[in-house]
């Protein structure tokens, strides 16, 4: 079985997984994809591919070829930049026998825009902080609130306003398509979810957020926590997951968790939960094989931590990966 990971970019953690489940599997290779010939995570892959961005016209046939040249049974975007191109791909890559690991176009777009998300989740009966069109605000606003871009990524485009007078003044400052919401105060925490191809959650592994930058978690520990499990499953599939997702919800008291973002990809934060034994690719790649895959909820060790460092690759004047400065080259300290 081959596989094919789209926007590979730093994701080294993503593209060594999948290379593991497949040897475990019986073999297969990770055709990897990204529009820069220097991605760090190309090198790695089986085969690497160099895509149009993601943006350009041609992207979505150029992931369509590929998966087909190379019988992909599955494909993953391991970023955010081609969500709604694979998503709207989903049923061309199934007419070749290739499952896209993420949800349908519309289920894919309500997570991408924060504010059309928040009115599913509360139209779900589900929590999230109180989210308005700045056309619409209430007499009622509760301040502290944000102005938040309503596709954001990676923490862009958030401003905070203590009253009415910064409210108006970021209003008037942002450019870009934004939405009010009322701050929270509580404890923010992720889940990394798994949903099967029928939108059923089939993992959900809650984690602390020690610390994040750029809007990456560099440190986070896996914890007990059967309602946080709850909530990753219950919003996963009101929104309709397919594949990995990460839920990041507050906890504004002990039974409301007011969730924030829900990324219908890979998390950032991957090897944690990997390591702590959501073994998502090995379970991605038997979905993909037609195979049922039974529910593992609540499974996963308690007390892993995830601390991250930087890494690098350094490439030649011929654009060939050096030897010798890899991670997996180097020994153990
Ligand atoms: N309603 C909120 N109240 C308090 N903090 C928030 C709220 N929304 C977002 N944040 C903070 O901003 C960060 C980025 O916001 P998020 O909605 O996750 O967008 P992104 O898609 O950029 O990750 C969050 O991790 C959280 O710390
Ligand atoms: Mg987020």
């Amino acid at each position: 079985m081959n596989i094919l990971l789209t926007c590979v970019g730093l994701r080294v953690d993503v593209v060594q997984s999948f290379r593991d489940a497949l040897a475990r599997r019986g073999g297969g290779l990770v055709i990897g994809t990204d529009s820069s010939p220097i991605a760090p995570a190309l090198p790695f892959c089986d085969v690497a591919v160099a895509a149009p961005a993601a943006a350009a016209p041609g992207y979505a046939a150029h992931v369509l070829a590929t998966a087909k040249e190379h019988g992909c049974s599955l494909v993953l975007p391991c970023s955010e930049w081609d969500l709604v191109e694979l998503a709207d791909l989903g049923p061309a890559l199934a007419a070749i026998g290739c499952q896209a690991f993420l949800p349908s176009g519309e289920a894919t777009r309500r997570c991408v825009d924060k504010l059309a998300m928040a009115r599913h989740l509360e139209a779900h009966g589900l929590a999230s902080p109180r989210t308005f069109d700045p056309s619409e605000l209430p007499a009622d606003l509760r301040f502290p609130v944000l102005v938040k871009m309503r596709e954001g990524r990676g923490s862009e485009g958030i401003y905070r306003c203590a009253n009415q007078i910064e409210l108006d003044f970021f209003l008037a400052h942002t450019t870009l398509p934004s939405m009010v919401q009322e701050a929270c105060s509580g404890t923010e925490y992720s889940i990394d979810v798994l949903c099967d191809l029928n939108g059923q959650c089939i993992d959900a592994i809650p984690r602390s957020m020690i610390q994040s930058k750029g809007g990456e978690q560099i440190k986070g520990t896996t914890i007990e926590d059967p309602a946080l499990v709850e909530v990753g499953r219950s919003v996963a599939e009101a929104l309709g997951l397919r594949g990995p997702g990460t839920v990041q919800c507050f906890r504004e008291a002990p039974n409301r968790h007011e969730v924030t973002d829900v990324n219908p990809r890979i998390g950032g934060a991957f090897p944690l939960p990997l390591a702590a034994g959501g073994d998502y690719p090995f379970r991605m790649l038997a979905l993909a094989a037609g195979e049922t895959v039974a529910p593992r909820l609540g499974t996963y060790a308690r007390g892993v931590t995830l601390s991250r460092f930087y890494h690098q690759v350094l490439f030649g004047p011929d654009g060939v990966m050096l030897p010798g400065l890899t991670l997996a080259e180097r020994s153990q300290p």
